[in-house]
């Protein structure tokens, strides 16, 4: 790093996208809550079979999902907004996709010339190329590197990708977002993104509330101008407008700013996103209901959990269900520890409720550590600089065109220990499997930054109760050792590992990894 870098000890300075914020938005909590009701995005529909371009002999359903401009109506006294979707909504529309089966999705760029939001030409990926470029990648998915959306496969308006995707996976609910290096965090903020459920034959048989008593909620936060108009703060820096982390007063569930839902007094599933860029959220119930969580990223847990409060790092997952039953007449706010999110409206009529919420959902085994071939030990970096740059943010030291140095062996298993001196909780996600966490323990930085040696302060903490199932995206807390323990069985290739928080994806908190062929 030279004698200019200086490894970060203090937070993030808040103050620069707040006072930017405030002199170009709105405040959103003047906004009258709960006047609109909550939109459900609509579900893709295949435009007929197409035969796969390996194996012509094979037809598979095919998708076509664009990309373009859009006005949305995010709340009753604003004038719309502009945004990018997916097949004309925000979120686009749900791929409803079945286990065992396989799909093909031409996702298309049909988007202008020019970007909307302010682009930092200094970030990898920005230097020199087309302003407005995409490349979808379905979180989640097991699939096959070369559908998997690698950041510099991007493409610029007037052309598409067709992606091949074989689900191969259990039950989950799943996302698809953009991944254009460098300029990812904006593009999901203009709103490409949307919801994929997968699902499968033991799922079914669970009976849990399904059709229109099954709706996903993805919660994303911005900032709005008093004309209506997506804000995406820059920092003081003409030259360099990357900021570390943005937040907005603005929370949106699937395109609407503080919706309500009617429901009826019975069982509810809920499928729960934070699609935001950086913003943690913590839900609960202001009465104090409770939800039962039947699932996290990578579905179903062995047995349902009841829970007041569910936090969720940005592109978290969790798949709830929620009893209205003994709540007829009353009006329910879902909130953050700090404001509010959205109402749910119980209708007082008595309803018959056909739907079960079994205790036992389904086998998760634990996997042993013994079962583990190797450990990886991969810091999470923040650099200050003496010279007035911005932060740098590394993942082990390494930027994104380093050698790849994580080679994992086609269905062997691993753990990856992450080790956090930040003051930061970075959650992160690896592509194309899933994991298990073991544990967090915290240690000592400095001890480990001059010698590599660790000095453990306390004892390891096993995961949360909510997090003990199958997951693709763990958030790393700060001055912890996070581990987890990884099967990489996908398909050979190359993949990405990286921060979720979008901000810091797209400025080298990001690095490829590679499965090897057994
Ligand atoms: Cu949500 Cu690299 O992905
Ligand atoms: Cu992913
Ligand atoms: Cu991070």
């Amino acid at each position: 790093m030279g004698g200019l870098l200086l490894l970060r000890s203090h937070a993030f300075s808040a103050m620069t996208h707040s006072m930017a914020a405030q002199a170009n938005t709105l405040n959103a909590n003047t906004l009258a809550p709960f006047v609109d009701p909550l939109p459900v995005p609509p579900v893709a529909r295949s435009s007929g079979m197409r035969p796969l371009p390996a194996s012509p002999k094979t037809r598979v359903p095919y998708y076509r999902l664009a990309a373009r401009p859009i006005d949305v109506k995010i709340h009753r006294d604003l004038s719309p907004t502009r945004m990018w979707g997916f097949a004309g909504s925000v979120p686009g529309p749900t791929l409803e996709l079945r286990s065992g089966e396989e799909v093909l999705v031409e996702w298309v760029n049909e988007l202008p010339q020019q970007h909307f939001l302010p682009i930092d030409y200094r970030l990898h990926g920005a230097e020199g190329n087309p302003q407005v470029r995409i490349v979808t990648h379905l979180h989640g998915g097991f699939v096959p590197p070369e559908s998997d959306g690698w950041p510099e496969d991007w493409y610029t308006p007037g052309r598409s990708l067709t992606y091949r995707y074989p689900i191969h996976q259990e039950a989950a609910m799943l996302w698809y977002h953009d991944h254009a290096m460098g300029i990812n965090r904006l593009n999901i903020y203009a709103g490409l993104f949307g919801a994929a459920i997968v699902r499968d034959h033991s799922e079914d048989a669970l009976n849990l509330p399904r059709g229109k008593y099954e709706i996903p909620l993805m919660i994303f936060d911005r900032l709005i101008t008093p004309g209506g108009q997506l804000f995406y703060p820059s920092s003081d820096k003409p030259r360099a407008p990357w900021t570390p982390e943005v937040f907005g007063d603005a929370i949106l569930v699937n395109g609407k700013l503080f919706p309500y839902l009617e429901v009826e007094p019975r069982r509810y599933r809920f499928r729960m996103l934070n699609a935001s860029n950086a913003r943690f959220y913590h839900l609960s119930f202001a009465n104090g209901l409770e939800f039962h969580q039947i699932g996290t990223d990578q579905g179903l847990l062995p047995e349902w959990l009841g829970v007041k409060k569910i936090s969720l790092a940005p592109a978290e997952r969790a798949d709830v269900v929620v009893d209205f039953s003994d709540s007829r007449g009353e009006q329910i706010v879902l909130k953050d520890t700090s404001f509010n999110i959205m109402q749910f409206r119980v209708s007082a009529n008595k309803v018959s409720d056909e739907s079960s919420l079994p205790a036992q959902l389904r086998p998760v085994s634990k996997i042993a550590e013994s079962e583990a071939v190797r450990t990886r030990l991969l810091t999470l970096d923040e650099y200050d600089s003496f010279t007035g740059e911005p932060v740098l943010l590394l993942l082990n030291g390494s930027y994104w065109h380093d050698p790849v140095s994580e080679k994992p062996v086609q269905n062997s298993t691993e753990i990856w220990s992450f080790i956090n001196p930040t003051d930061d909780t970075h959650p992160i996600h690896l592509h194309a499997v899933r994991f298990q966490i073991l544990d967090r323990q915290h240690y000592e930085p400095t001890a480990y930054q001059l010698k590599k040696e660790f000095r453990f302060l306390a004892p390891r903490v096993p995961p949360e109760p909510y997090e003990s199932g199958w997951k693709d995206t763990v958030g790393t807390h700060s001055k912890m050792v996070t581990r987890i323990i990884v099967p990489f069985n996908c398909h050979p290739g190359r993949y990405v590992w990286h921060c979720h928080i979008l901000e810091h994806e797209d400025n080298e908190m990001m690095r490829p990894y590679e499965i090897v062929p057994a």
